[in-house]
C-alpha cells in the first residue's frame, strides 16, 4: 500500500504519555516529507505497542488502531512486535521507537538496572532498525523516529543510566541518518525536556527541580514531531531553549558544566531542607 493511502505506523510505548499523544496525532494523518507529498494527509493505520496490554488496547480502541502488547526492551520482543505489526499493516512506513524508562541514580545503580536501561532506552532502536532496514533500503523509503530526550543532548542530573543511554539513543539516530539518508531513510530524533507524564511524576527531586517549571504536555511533543516530519527535520526540540543549552555545551563545555554543577547544588540544598 502506498503511503498516500494511509501510512502504516508503529508506536512503541504507545499506551500512555508521549507515545499515546504521538499515536493520536498521527492517526489523523501523517505528513510526508517536503517535496514528495501529495495534497492531503490521509489517516494513518496505527499499531499501538505497549508492555501493558490494557494500555495498548485502550489507545488502539480510541484511535481505530491495532494493539500489540510486547516488550520493546528485548531482542525477541522487538522482533515479535514488528512481525505482528506487519501482519496488520503490510510493510511499516513509520516506526516510532518511543518506549523508554527512567532508571537508577549514580554509579551505585545495580548492574541489572543499568542493563535494563541500556536495553529499553538504546538497544531497542538498534534491534528495530535491524528488522526494518532491509525492506526499507530495498524500496528506498522508511521513517524511523527515536524518542531520545534532552538528556541525550545535555545530561539528566540524578540519573547516570538515563543520561548515558539517551546519549546512546541520540548517537544511534545520528548514525542511522548519516549512513542511510542517501538511500531513502528519514530519521527524526525527539529530544524534549520535561513532559507531564507518569515518567516525570516519578522522576524524584532532580526531575522536579530541573524539569517541572518548563514542563509541557505530551500533545505539544506530538505536534513538534508532526512539524518536523512535514519539514523533513532530524532534530525535534519541543523546548526551543534546549538548542541554546546544546550550543553552550558544544562551544563552552566548561561554562555549561559549571552551570549544571550549580543546579546540582540547588537540588541537594532543597533535599536537605
Ligand atoms: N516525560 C518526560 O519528561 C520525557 C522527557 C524526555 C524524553 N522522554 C521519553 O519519552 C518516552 C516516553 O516516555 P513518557 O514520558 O511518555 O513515559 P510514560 O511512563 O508516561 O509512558 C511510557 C510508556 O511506555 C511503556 N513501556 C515501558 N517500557 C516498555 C517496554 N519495554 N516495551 C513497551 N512499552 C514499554 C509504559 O508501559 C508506558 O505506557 C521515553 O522514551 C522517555 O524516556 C520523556
Amino acid at each position: 500500500m502506498a503511503i498516500e493511502d494511509g501510512a502504516g505506523v508503529v508506536v512503541t510505548g504507545g499506551g500512555s504519555g508521549i507515545g499515546r499523544a504521538i499515536a493520536r496525532r498521527l492517526a489523523d494523518g501523517v505528513p510526508v516529507a517536503r517535496g514528495v507529498r501529495g495534497d492531503g494527509f490521509p489517516p494513518a493505520r496505527i499499531v499501538v505497542n505497549d508492555i501493558d496490554p490494557a494500555a495498548a488496547a485502550l489507545v488502539a480502541d480510541e484511535i481505530g488502531g491495532y494493539p500489540v502488547s510486547g516488550d520493546a526492551g528485548t531482542e525477541d520482543g522487538v522482533r515479535d512486535i514488528i512481525a505482528a505489526a506487519r501482519e496488520h499493516l503490510g510493510e511499516i512506513d513509520i516506526y516510532c521507537s518511543n518506549a523508554g524508562i527512567g532508571a537508577g541514580t549514580g554509579p551505585d545503580t545495580p548492574e541489572d538496572v543499568w542493563q535494563r536501561a541500556w536495553e529499553v532506552n538504546a538497544l531497542a532502536h538498534v534491534r528495530a532498525s535491524r528488522e526494518l532496514l532491509p525492506a526499507w533500503l530495498d524500496r528506498g523509503r522508511g521513517t524511523f523516529v527515536v524518542t531520545a530526550s534532552a538528556a541525550g543532548l545535555l545530561t539528566m542530573l540524578g540519573s547516570a543510566p538515563y543520561s548515558v543511554t539517551k546519549h546512546a539513543a541520540e548517537a544511534y539516530a545520528e548514525w542511522l541518518a548519516a549512513t542511510y539518508g542517501h538511500r531513502g531513510l528519514t530519521v527524526h530524533c525527539l529530544c524534549p525536556q520535561g513532559v507531564r507524564t507518569q515518567m516525570l511524576a516519578d522522576s524524584g527531586r532532580a526531575g522536579q527541580v530541573v524539569l517541572m517549571a518548563n514542563a509541557i504536555e505530551p500533545e505539544q511533543v506530538a505536534d513538534a514531531l508532526w512539524e518536523a516530519m512535514r519539514d523533513g527535520r532530524f532534530l525535534v526540540l519541543p523546548h526551543p531553549e534546549v538548542r541554546d543549552y546544546y550550543v553552550l555545551r558544544a562551544t563552552d563545555t566548561g561554562k555549561w558544566l559549571r552551570g549544571m554543577s550549580r543546579l546540582q547544588q540547588r537540588i541537594e540544598d532543597e533535599e536537605a531542607q
